[in-house]
């Protein structure tokens, strides 16, 4: 026998069982979206490598050691999309979308990241983000924090998450800051690990949210970003906090928030949950004002945030899904009344579009065809043989409740199915 073939690891199938979950999500999504009047962009898997270097920053983990990267048949370096804000600036910009107006954009789809696998983190992954371009802020902010809210409340898991919010000021400001965190880091050098001592000149903001309890105290010491804004910084800051305190929305100020690429400004953001072990961000943006412009479009600011799906999911009780069964289930006796049957079932689902009908298929008798009928969770079957033939009726079974079975003439079939089925 030959060796079965695995999915690559970190990239998981989403089976028949699940997919309802996924379609239920999906759904409130697209409803909040359309309340919130975002529009959906779709764009492309793969990208030309030149767009995540140069947007989510060559020295940030994503781009450093993780990204599916490879030549195709020309030669071109090209990388799976391990998120999609740059897509959408590249796709925003190409095709006309950004120049002197505004948009509010949805996506949704698969990422990719050569990640460690683990309890919520995966290799290909699923995201679903907006991002809102021509908007200063601090309003479209507390548009899309709101939004969130909503999202969470929609899935009745608004207990389960909590907003952490920061500004990394303007780019000047975080550029001041870092030089300061750098000459912190450099004085105290001894103190950082490894991996934090390969920061201290590269990317020393990162140190901020290491893990590693031992540096707690060092970085607890360290210089506070919110101590060096200048009046813009502090003023939208301050205006955002002003309507999410009118809005009660409640927020908590993690100073040590500060995201791990690096195209952010001002507000960023995370949604964690406690449910998650250490994979604790479910939702996580903020303002990235400078990308467009980097991208080779005009300035224009921006802002957007992305949910991974696998997390919200696990938070979401499956409970509230309504699995895909059918209706109703066909069966059918005798190879005579296949034909018959087939063009029954075509002529129901035409009278009834919402009808999800299963029809029998491999002849066998009624015991084995009611236990299929009843193993496909169907509320009741549709019994067509000989004598429903000869009379043009069908016989329906209950297969959910205590009720005697019933003949019904074909012509009144949609109409009785309308009124036991789709209620
Ligand atoms: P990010 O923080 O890299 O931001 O990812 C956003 C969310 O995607 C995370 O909070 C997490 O829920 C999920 N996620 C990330 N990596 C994985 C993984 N390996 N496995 C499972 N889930 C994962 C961004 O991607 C930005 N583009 C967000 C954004 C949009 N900022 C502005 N606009």
């Amino acid at each position: 026998m030959s060796r079965t073939i695995q999915a690559i690891r970190g990239m998981n199938d989403i089976l028949p069982h699940e997919t309802p979950s996924w379609q239920y999500v999906e759904a409130k999504l697209r409803d909040v979206m359309a309340s919130f009047c975002y529009q959906e962009i779709r764009f492309p898997i793969l990208e030309q490598t030149e767009l995540f270097v140069r947007t989510i920053g060559e020295v940030t983990d994503i781009v450093n050691k993780e990204m599916y990267t490879f030549a195709d048949r020309n030669g071109d370096s090209l990388t799976m999309r391990p998120e999609g804000t740059a897509c959408t600036v590249r796709a925003g910009i190409q095709n006309g979308l950004l120049y002197n107006q505004t948009q509010r954009l949805w996506y949704i789809g698969p990422m990719f990241r050569h990640e460690r696998p683990q309890k919520g983190r995966f290799r290909q992954f699923h995201q679903f983000g907006i991002e809102a371009f021509g908007f200063a802020g601090p309003d479209i902010d507390a548009e899309i924090l709101l939004m969130g809210a909503r999202i969470w409340q929609t899935l009745n898991i608004q207990n389960k998450v909590k907003l952490e919010l920061n500004t990394l000021g303007t780019k000047a400001v975080r550029a001041y800051y870092r030089k300061q965190l750098t000459d912190y880091f450099t004085a105290n050098f001894e103190l950082l690990d490894e991996d934090s001592k390969s920061k201290v000149n590269l990317n020393p903001l990162r140190i901020l949210d290491s893990k590693n309890p031992a540096l707690i105290e060092v970085i607890a010491q360290a210089p506070k970003l919110l101590d060096c804004l200048d009046e813009e910084s502090s003023q939208h800051f301050e205006g955002l906090k002003r309507i999410l305190d009118a809005t009660k929305l409640e927020y908590e100020i993690n100073p040590r928030l500060v995201r791990g690429l690096d195209y952010y400004n001002m507000t960023v953001f995370e949604w964690v949950t406690t449910e998650l072990g250490a994979q604790n961000a479910v939702c996580a943006g903020g303002h990235y004002d400078t990308l467009v412009e980097q991208l080779g479009g005009k300035t224009t600011p921006a802002i957007g945030f992305a949910i991974g799906l696998e997390r919200l999911l696990a938070l979401v009780d499956s409970n509230c899904v309504k699995p895909n069964s059918p209706h109703a289930y066909l069966a059918i006796l005798g190879d005579a009344a296949i034909a018959k049957s087939l063009a029954l079932a075509e002529e129901l689902r035409t009278a009834l579009p919402n009808l999800h009908l299963m029809v029998n298929c491999g002849t066998s008798n009624l015991a084995t065809q009611l236990k299929r009928a009843d193993k496909s969770g169907a509320l009741l079957a549709i019994i067509i043989g000989e004598n429903e033939l000869n009379t043009n009726t069908a016989t329906i079974k209950f297969l959910r409740e205590n009720t005697d079975q019933q003949v019904v003439n074909l012509n009144e079939l949609p109409t009785f199915l309308a009124r036991i089925t789709l209620k």
